[in-house]
């Protein structure tokens, strides 16, 4: 049996500009997503097809449902290059918003490459998972959630027109993810920002600018673990964030509420939804905590999880 996970990711600073060509800031979460990978029956007799058991659903390969479809690409893109094979492949996922498709497919990746003996590096599992995610997702995306998958950590992620630079910073500590209940589409809001920068050009290259100093101001704080900084530069990210049409009524109403206890905090990823980051004050997280708890809002403190990882038993 094969079983590998790849941990989810929340993005700290730069989300949307990371897409046209600037850094971000990501990290990866204490939540991970687990594959596991069986070429035989519980009698250690070979399988007769190639199956699918994943949300809840069990599936021939190819799969019929959408929910399957990066399950369905990762298999293709091996049976394509490497060969036919019978398994069943099985997942455990993690909660909605967190990376759950790009962990599946750095997962799948990572299982399937051991499966057919690869002996694959981080960087081979990375532009293989990338390509498939690419090919997959409708939009644009710059496939810093991919790269978290797969090296872990806090990174700071750039991508210049498929020219990749991927730099590990330090853990950061204090960090809470704070889930708004609602669900974003990233895809329609990376739309969003594209038709608006087609209308106000050169008012989203200042934007952008101003997010690439965050980014790198940000970058120093993290090295210098100076938390107070790096929550105020989350502030000023969400404040453009903000400006650019992510934000609701609701968003703002939590981010105003957690206020007294944090540094700063700001919506992490598309917008309109999904999870908020904060970093919270060391003397005030069992109060943000409890507020958090009061509202009845999930909550959980982000520890930086490893990258991807395989073991077979
Ligand atoms: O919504 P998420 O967590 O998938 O993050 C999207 C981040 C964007 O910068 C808006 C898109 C991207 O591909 O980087």
């Amino acid at each position: 049996m094969i079983h590998s996970s790849a941990p989810g990711k929340l993005m700290l600073l730069g989300e949307h500009s990371v897409v046209y060509g600037n850094p971000c800031i990501a990290t990866s979460i204490n939540k991970r997503l687990d594959v596991y990978l069986n070429d035989k029956n519980e009698h250690g007799k070979e399988l007769k097809c190639t199956t699918i058991d994943a949300l809840g659903i069990k599936s021939k390969f190819p799969s019929n449902f959408e929910q399957h479809k990066f399950l369905n690409l990762t298999i293709a893109k091996f049976f394509e290059k490497y060969g036919h094979k019978n398994f069943k492949l099985t997942t455990k996922p993690m909660p909605k918003g967190l990376g759950s498709s790009s962990a599946v497919v750095v997962a799948g990746v990572k299982a399937l490459s051991t499966l057919y003996n690869l002996n694959w590096s981080n960087d081979e599992i990375f532009k293989f998972s990338y390509d498939i995610v690419k090919e997959g997702q409708k939009g644009k995306a710059s496939g810093y959630d991919i790269a978290v998958a797969v090296y872990g950590g806090t990174i700071r992620y750039e991508n210049k027109k498929g020219n990749i630079h991927i730099k590990k910073l330090k853990n950061i500590r204090n960090l809470i993810a704070i889930d708004t209940g609602v669900k974003s589409s990233t895809t329609e809001l990376v739309r969003e920002i594209s038709e608006k920068m087609e209308k106000y050009g050169q008012i989203f290259c200042g934007i952008f600018k101003i997010i690439n100093k965050i980014v790198d101001e940000g970058e120093k704080e993290i090295t210098d673990e100076n938390y107070k900084g790096l929550g105020e530069l989350m502030n000023i990210n969400h404040g453009i964030l903000n400006a650019m049409g992510l934000s609701t009524y609701e968003i703002e109403n939590l981010i105003n509420g957690i206020k007294p206890y944090s540094y700063g905090a700001k919506i992490s990823g598309a917008g309109r939804g999904d999870y908020i980051i904060a970093i919270c004050k060391e003397q005030s997280k069992n109060n943000l905590m409890n507020y958090l708890r009061d509202v009845k809002t999930e909550h959980f403190e982000i520890l930086q999880d490893k990258g991807v990882d395989v073991e077979i038993y």
